[in-house]
C-alpha cells in the first residue's frame, strides 16, 4: 500500500499488521495530506525488545564512533533539507523558509551533541575516602557516566524534527537506544528524518519510529516496562504521562504564558519588534526580527504584555503599525501568519478572543478567520478576569495588560501556573536583574523576546511548564546515570 508511510524498526521500514492508518490533515487545505501506519501494541512490544538488544551493543561502541555516526546523520539530514521542509509545510503549515531553517538547525544540533558528548562523557571523577571525617585513605571512588537504556522521545507538532533530534542526539551519543513517537502532524517529516539516521548506518534496532493512534499506543508506550527514560515536549498530555509513567527519569516541557514586562524607560521600537517576533512567531533563531513572524505556535511565544500605563498608548500604536504589515496566508508563500495546526486549535483561539470581547477588551484589529487561518490580533486593556490573561492561545493573539507598578507586573507573572520564560524591557540593567530575580520562570531575557535557542543554552521550566533543564549538555547528562567503582585497600 504505497499510500501509507511505513514505520521504522530493526533497521527496516514496515507495514503495521493492523491494516489501519492515521490521516494527517494539511492545516491549509484541511484535506488528508499523508497517512501513516497505525501500529499495534504487539508491534510496540517488538520495537522495545529490539531496542533493548541494540542498546547493549551500542553502549560498548567507542564514543568516537558514536560521534562519527551522528556527524554523518547531521550531514545527510542537511542534504535532505528540501524534501523534509516540504513535509513540514504540508503537515504543520510552517512557512517554507522557516521549515528549511528547522531542518538545518536540527543538523547543527546533532553535530553539537556529538562534539559535546565526546567532551563530557570522557570525564569521570576520582575521590579519596579520607576527606570524610573518621576515614583513612583506604578507599578510592572512581565515577563514570553510563547510559540509562531505552529512551522514549515524544516531540510536539510545532518542531517535529528539531524537538525530536534534541532528544535523539543526546540519547544516542550517551549510549542509549531511542524510540521515537512522533506527533501525528509532523509524523512524515519525522519519518524522513529517521531515514537520514538509517542512511548514516546506525546499527539496526538502535533507533525506531512508531506511528499510531494515541488511544491505542500512547499510554502503552509511556507505561511500557522497557522504557528507561521519557523526554516529552508538548501540552497537557505531559501531566498525564508524568502520573502514569514508571520510576524512570522524566523530562517534560509543557508550555508557558511568557510575560513581557515593559518599563517606562524601555526602547519602545525594540519592544514592538520583539512583541511581533516573540508574540506572533513560530520560530526561529536565524531569521531577522520582522522575518520570523508567524502564528504564535511556540511555547516560548510572548503570551502576555505587561506594560506601564504611561507608555502603553505609544507601544500599542507601534505594535499595531507592525501588525498591519504582517503577511497573512499560506505557508508555501512564506507568509508571516499561516493557518494554525488544526480546526480544534483555531476554535480554542477563537473562544479566547470571544471571551475577551464579551468582557470588554479592546480589539486593535478586526477579528478575522478563514478555516484554520486566524489574522493577527492585539488585544488591549485586557484584565485578569479574562481567560486570555492566563491561558495559552498557541495562536496569533497577544493580550496587553496595562500596569501601574513593576510589582503589579511581577505579581501577574508569578500568579500564572506556568513558569517557562519571561522578558523585561528597560535601559536600567540593575533594575532588570532585580526583576529577573523576582520572576518565577526558568529563564528571563533582558531586552529581547523569549526563545529556547541557541540550542546549547540551558532551557528550563518551573511549575506547570515542566520538569528538568534541557539544552544539549543538560539533555546528555539527563540521559545518563553515575556509576561508581570503589577498589578497597589500594
Ligand atoms: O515550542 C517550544 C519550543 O521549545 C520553542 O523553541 O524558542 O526556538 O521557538 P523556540
Amino acid at each position: 500500500d504505497g499510500d501509507v508511510f511505513k514505520y521504522y524498526t530493526d533497521g527496516e521500514w514496515k507495514k503495521s499488521a493492523s491494516g489501519k492508518s492515521v490521516a494527517i490533515i494539511n492545516p491549509t487545505t484541511r484535506t488528508t495530506q499523508y497517512k501513516v501506519q497505525a501500529c499495534t501494541q504487539e508491534e510496540v512490544n517488538k520495537v522495545m525488545e529490539s531496542s533493548k538488544i541494540a542498546q547493549k551493543q551500542w553502549a560498548k561502541t567507542p564514543l568516537w564512533k558514536r560521534a562519527e555516526l551522528l556527524h554523518k546523520a547531521a550531514a545527510i539530514l542537511k542534504e535532505h533539507k528540501a524534501p523534509i521542509a516540504e513535509c513540514l509545510v504540508k503537515e504543520i503549515a510552517k512557512p517554507a523558509k522557516d521549515s528549511v531553517t528547522e531542518v538545518v538547525r536540527s543538523g547543527d544540533l546533532i553535530s553539537y551533541c556529538a562534539e559535546e558528548g565526546v567532551r563530557i562523557l570522557g570525564e569521570g571523577k576520582f575521590l579519596v575516602s579520607d576527606s570524610f571525617p573518621g576515614n583513612e585513605r583506604t578507599k578510592y571512588c572512581l565515577t563514570s557516566k553510563i547510559p540509562l537504556g531505552v529512551v522514549l522521545a515524544i516531540p510536539p507538532f510545532n518542531y517535529p524534527v528539531n524537538l525530536a533530534v534534541s532528544k535523539i542526539g543526546p540519547a544516542l551519543i550517551a549510549g542509549n537506544s531511542l524510540v521515537l513517537k512522533p506527533p501525528t502532524q509532523g509524523a512524515v517529516a519525522c519519518l524522513h528524518m529517521v531515514q537520514c539516521f538509517h542512511l548514516a548506518g546506525f546499527p539496526k534496532g538502535l533507533i525506531s519510529c512508531v506511528t499510531g493512534k494515541g488511544s491505542e499506543i500512547g499510554d502503552f508506550l509511556t507505561m511500557h516496562p522497557g522504557v528507561n527514560c521519557i523526554s516529552f515536549t508538548g501540552g497537557d498530555t505531559g501531566v498525564a504521562i508524568s502520573k502514569k509513567a514508571g520510576m524512570v527519569p522524566l523530562q517534560m516541557e509543557l508550555g508557558g504564558k511568557d510575560a513581557c514586562i515593559v518599563l517606562e524607560d524601555a526602547d519602545l521600537d525594540l519592544v514592538a519588534a520583539n512583541i511581533i517576533k516573540g508574540g506572533f512567531s513560530y520560530s526561529c533563531v536565524k531569521r531577522k526580527l520582522i522575518g520570523s513572524v508567524y502564528s504564535g505556535q511556540r511555547c516560548t511565544a510572548v503570551k502576555v504584555v505587561l506594560v506601564m500605563e504611561s507608555v502603553a498608548d505609544a507601544l500599542v500604536e507601534k505594535v499595531n503599525a507592525k501588525v498591519a504589515k504582517l503577511k497573512v496566508g499560506p505557508p508555501e508563500e512564506d507568509c508571516d501568519i499561516t493557518p494554525v495546526v488544526s480546526e480544534s486549535s483555531a476554535n480554542f483561539i477563537e473562544g479566547l478572543a470571544k471571551d475577551a470581547k464579551t468582557k470588554g477588551a479592546t480589539f486593535c484589529q478586526e477579528y478575522k478567520r478563514e478555516g484554520n487561518l486566524i489574522w493577527p490580533l492585539l488585544l488591549d486593556n485586557v484584565r485578569p478576569d479574562m481567560r486570555i490573561a492566563w491561558e495559552e492561545p498557541f495562536g496569533p493573539i497577544v493580550p496587553v495588560i496595562r500596569i501601574n507598578s513593576i510589582e503589579e507586573g511581577i505579581h501577574h507573572c508569578n500568579a500564572s501556573n506556568f513558569g517557562l520564560q519571561g522578558c523585561v524591557f528597560t535601559k536600567d540593567i540593575n533594575k532588570a536583574i532585580l526583576i529577573s530575580d523576582a520572576m518565577e520562570t526558568g529563564t528571563v531575557q533582558i531586552n529581547s523576546a523569549p526563545a529556547r535557542g541557541p540550542d546549547h543554552f540551558p532551557f528550563q521550566d518551573l511549575k506547570d511548564s515542566g520538569i528538568r533543564s534541557q539544552g544539549i549538555t543538560n539533555n546528555i547528562n539527563m540521559m545518563m546515570k553515575i556509576k561508581s567503582t570503589i577498589p578497597l585497600g589500594v
